[in-house]
């Protein structure tokens, strides 16, 4: 299991199928994994239980997957704030890596734009939510790659890099 984490716009969705092709695993978006399972977007998750309510459903989520067979697992840029799934992360970033792609706020607010799928992006404050999460991103990172003015293939082969290199230090994936 490879996990990737980062902010909105760091290109988890792009960088990770690049990546699980390159591995051979299968890639699965974490958010796309639970508008499956509860059958309707994240989007109205959020407008009916409010953000609580989906960290809630994004902590089972990701318990369920690490549990299940391998694959490149992309998780929403929030995930972390959850001290459960934040629990969650630490173990299998001391066995298993966790990538934290980097991206500066202005460089991830330009790249999602005024998406209204991503409800976090209406907060008043979402400069403050970035800077409380970073400290989180690096809670739980094994490898730590920054995406700033990368296209996604450069910061896919620097994953891959840093994954051989993890893997001769007597990491797995
Ligand atoms: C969120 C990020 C989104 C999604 C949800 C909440 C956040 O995922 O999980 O809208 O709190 O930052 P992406 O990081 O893939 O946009």
């Amino acid at each position: 299991m490879i996990v990737l984490v980062g902010f909105m716009g760091a290109g988890k969705s792009t960088v990770g199928p690049l990546l699980a092709a390159g591995l051979g695993l299968p890639f699965a978006d974490l958010d796309q994994v639970i508008e499956r399972q509860q059958g309707r977007p994240v989007r109205d998750i959020f407008a009916a239980g409010g953000e609580a309510a989906f960290r809630a459903v994004e902590h089972e989520a990701l318990a369920s997957f690490l549990a299940g067979p391998d694959a490149v697992l992309a998780l929403g840029g929030g995930a972390v704030e959850h001290p459960a799934s934040q629990r969650l992360l630490r173990p299998v970033s001391a066995v298993l890596p966790v990538v934290y792609l980097e991206v500066g706020y202005d460089e991830a607010l330009r790249r999602v734009g005024g998406d209204s799928g991503r409800p976090m992006l209406a907060s008043p404050d979402l400069a403050g939510i970035y800077r409380r999460r970073l400290a989180g991103y690096e809670a739980v990172a094994t490898l730590t790659v920054a995406t700033g003015g990368r296209p996604a293939r450069a910061v896919c082969d620097e994953v891959m890099a840093g994954l051989t290199r993890l893997e001769r230090a007597g990491y797995s994936h």
